[in-house]
């Protein structure tokens, strides 16, 4: 098969790189010319564990080129997948499709023969409509059909969810299609990995309606935290102890500071944006976006409580800036609230993130970054614990109580244990459960 990817982002690029490596040869177009020589030159503009690995083996093998070229490579290409961002717009909060439409412009201008063109963008109910639309007005003879093939790969995980994906959705119900995406699928299918054919409009929903459930998912639980520390119960074990209800099921209840991140934030929005549009609002949806907003900005509070309720002059060690671990994405971290607050609250605050640093030195500029977590702690009022990187869950913490100026720990992501922190002599707060 040969596959063009329109769009090197964070989807673009690791399903190319996936893609190649199943044994097809993809083209990955962007017009960004400076990011295309990076990649030519092996160098990886995101963070992603073994995604430069799997780009430099595929490069060499002549299977995955890079080029700024949409033209000669949308011609060549048995599949185009439409991979280009879909931010919220400003002001509405409903997703900005001019990418996705400006993409499909071009695929018409080019194409030649049978195209199948996938829209693997999240992208709202109705946008493979109005692809097909624009490409049969710009060229009516066109012999071409739109499909869904939502992305559900998490960053941090984004190679290993591509490769043993739980399923994989695709909306068409066009035969010729449905064939070439088999074929595009075809080591998955070998693997028995399940497939679901549905149409597109419901392969489109099925993308918004995932996210949200799980963003549901996690406020639910991070409100039953907020529930658990006012009656002294402890939220691990009543995640624990619900998740093994089979169907609830017992992933996405980590309690913690509130969902980061490109997707959540954005396609939770839009869903209900479009759902208000239709007439038909998702309530439960709506709530889960302010809830969500107001926690980012609660968890300051916490750790402004923690030392004492005034942190005027007080200095504060932030480890971890990412929305999550395994990322240098700082979209919508709940680290852009906490941060800022603290310091409007007169605190200083110095952080330490393994791999999201330049970002956020973009995103907070008076921020203090320190070049390791010790650098931060030393002589900090209080540790923060803001992502869960695996390199935090194991500190020294003989060595953390002797380079902290005390003995303060707020933990947002619950890495360590109540019990044994206070054994240790900390003052520890974390998320949902009682102090130990
Ligand atoms: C999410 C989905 O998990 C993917 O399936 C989907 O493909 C992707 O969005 C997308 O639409 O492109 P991602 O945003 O990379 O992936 O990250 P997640 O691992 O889902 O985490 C999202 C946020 O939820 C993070 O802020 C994380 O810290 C938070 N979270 C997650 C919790 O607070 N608790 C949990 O138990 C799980």
């Amino acid at each position: 098969m040969r596959i063009t990817m329109i769009g090197t982002g964070y989807v673009g690029l690791v399903s190319g790189a996936c893609f190649a490596d199943f044994g097809h040869v993809v083209t990955c177009v962007d017009m960004d010319v400076s990011k295309i020589e990076r990649l030519n030159s092996g160098d990886i503009p995101i963070y992603e564990p073994g995604l430069k690995r799997l780009v430099s083996t595929n490069v060499a093998e002549e299977r995955l080129f890079f080029t700024t070229e949409a033209k000669g490579a949308i011609a060549n290409a048995d599949a185009v997948f439409i991979a280009v961002g879909t931010p919220s717009r400003r002001g509405d909060g409903h997703a900005d499709l001019q990418y996705v439409y400006a993409v499909a412009e071009e695929i018409a201008q080019h194409m030649d023969g049978f195209t199948v063109v996938v829209t693997k963008s999240t992208v709202p109910v109705g946008t493979g409509d109005e692809v097909e639309a624009i490409i049969k007005k710009a060229r009516p003879d066109a012999d071409f059909e739109v499909v869904s093939n939502p992305e559900f790969l998490r960053e941090g995980a984004a190679i290993k969810d591509f490769k043993i994906p739980d399923r994989i959705v695709v909306g068409t119900e066009d035969e010729r299609a449905r064939a070439v995406m088999r074929e595009v699928y075809r080591p998955l299918f070998l693997k028995e990995s399940p497939i679901v054919f549905t149409s597109r409009r419901t392969s489109e929903l099925i993308k918004y309606a995932g996210n949200a459930f799980l963003a549901v998912k996690i406020t639910f639980i991070n409100e039953m935290a907020d529930l658990c520390e006012k009656v002294g119960a402890n939220v691990q074990e009543v995640a624990r102890g619900i998740g093994l209800d089979g169907r609830i099921g017992p992933k996405f209840l980590n309690a913690g500071p509130g969902y980061g991140g490109s997707c959540f934030p954005k396609d939770t929005l839009a869903l209900s944006k479009t759902a208000n549009d239709y007439g038909a609002p998702v309530r439960i949806v709506d709530t889960v976006v302010d809830v969500n907003k107001a926690r980012k900005k609660a968890m300051a509070g916490k750790v402004i409580a923690a030392l004492g309720g005034d942190v005027k002059g007080k200095r504060i060690a932030a480890l971890g800036l990412a929305f999550k671990q395994n990322t240098d994405d700082m979209r919508d971290a709940p680290s852009l609230d906490i941060v800022p607050m603290l310091q409007e609250a007169g605190a200083s605050v110095v952080a330490f993130d393994p791999e999201a640093m330049g970002e956020a030195a973009k995103l907070l500029p008076d921020l203090e970054l320190a070049k390791s977590p010790w650098e931060a702690l030393d002589g900090a009022d209080a540790m923060v614990i803001i992502t869960e990187w695996d390199q935090f869950r194991a500190l020294d913490l003989e060595r953390v109580k002797n380079t902290l100026n005390g003995n303060i720990v707020v933990d947002l992501r619950n890495i360590y244990r109540p019990d044994n922190m206070a054994a240790k002599g900390f003052e520890y707060t974390s998320i949902g459960r009682p102090s130990g």
